[in-house]
């Protein structure tokens, strides 16, 4: 197969062991304890997503897939043919596929933390849709973006699939599109997918599907800490927890440590009480106008809204004014 992606390594990524030590260090001194979802990717943390994602009790990709599906048509024909369609957390880059043929952007950009799996995931698709001209961009969206210079005088499309706005607080939710304002033209597209709330049982079964596969994810984290960054801990000393904070609209996932215990890394000890928990993502889940306000605030207005008939999942499509 030839490789037909274009790869775009950016800057801060060559630091990015730094920050997964630094960050950890940080968040493990803390009280209460906290890590940082972004870190649950590395290639198995990916592959771990995947599975997540057909999980029977995990409805948001199902969700969002029908919405896509249904709505291709007319979301090309708002952002038009030849866009730059440029893919936040791209991951597996398969909800894009669902807008490829519609769409026919010129060229797609993904961009993924998860290094081996986003180049493994931008090759495939470039070696499907061969009239694509594919790129992809190890970054982590969470600091300032560049677009690369090969794509200076594209007319750019962001999409931001799988409610990862959501792993934002609100106010970082506001910052980060922000960020994209400053860095996408005026006139510019931003399709979005947003989980929106509902039944606090079905929240809390997508996030502890029986397989196990959640927790197995939520769990990695701990293993890319003692493998990386070479800490002293027992991940089989954890167990994951997820549920629904009603008050401030989120999801939690946690890891609890089920005994008293001491780990250690970089010469930190890290004391760790039975039951103490180390907070490693939050899901918010929002109301279709409060999303909308908040992108408002970013500078960005709305120009359709598809949802699914139980009202489970919202898909925006907003215009950088
Ligand atoms: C919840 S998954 C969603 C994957 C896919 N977009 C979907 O909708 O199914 C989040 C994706 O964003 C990536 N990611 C998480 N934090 C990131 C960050 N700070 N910068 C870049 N990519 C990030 C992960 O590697 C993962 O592929």
């Amino acid at each position: 197969m030839a490789l037909a992606v274009r790869f775009h390594d950016q800057q801060h990524t060559i630091d990015a062991s730094h920050s997964f030590f630094d960050d950890t260090l940080a968040g493990l001194s803390a009280s209460p304890k906290w890590a940082s979802p972004k870190y649950f990717y590395d290639l198995r943390g990916s592959q771990l997503f995947d599975q997540i994602c057909v999980q029977p009790e995990y409805y948001p990709t199902r969700t969002e897939e029908a919405i896509l599906e249904r709505a291709a048509d007319d979301i090309a024909a708002i952002a038009g043919r030849d866009a730059t369609l440029i893919e936040l957390g791209s991951g597996a880059s398969r909800k894009v596929r669902l807008l490829l043929e519609s769409m026919h952007p010129s060229h797609y950009l993904g961009i993924d933390i998860s290094k081996e799996f986003l180049l493994d995931s931008t090759r495939r698709l470039a070696a499907d849709y061969p009239w694509l001209d594919v790129h992809a961009a190890c970054a982590d969206f969470s600091h300032a973006m560049t677009l690369p210079e090969a794509l200076d005088d594209a007319r750019p499309v962001a999409f931001f699939p799988g409610s990862s706005i959501g792993n934002f607080d609100p106010a970082a939710a506001e910052a980060f599109l922000l960020g994209l304002h400053a860095l996408l033209p005026p006139g510019s597209g931003l399709l979005v997918g947003v989980d929106l709330v509902k039944d606090k049982d079905v929240l809390e079964a997508a996030y502890n599907d029986s397989a196990g596969v959640t927790a197995a994810f939520n769990l990695n984290l701990l293993e890319r800490i003692r493998h990386e960054l070479g800490a002293d801990l027992d991940p089989a000393r954890f167990s994951h927890r997820a549920f629904f904070n009603e008050e401030q609209s989120r999801i939690e996932m946690h890891l609890v440590s089920d005994m008293p215990q001491v780990a250690n890394l970089g010469g930190k000890r890290i004391a760790f009480q039975a039951g103490e928990t180390i907070h490693t993502e939050n899901s918010y889940k929002y109301s279709v106008e409060g999303f909308q306000q908040l992108a408002a605030r970013a500078g960005f207005s709305v120009r359709a809204l598809w949802t699914d008939a139980n009202d489970y999942f919202s898909v925006h499509y907003l215009e950088r004014t």
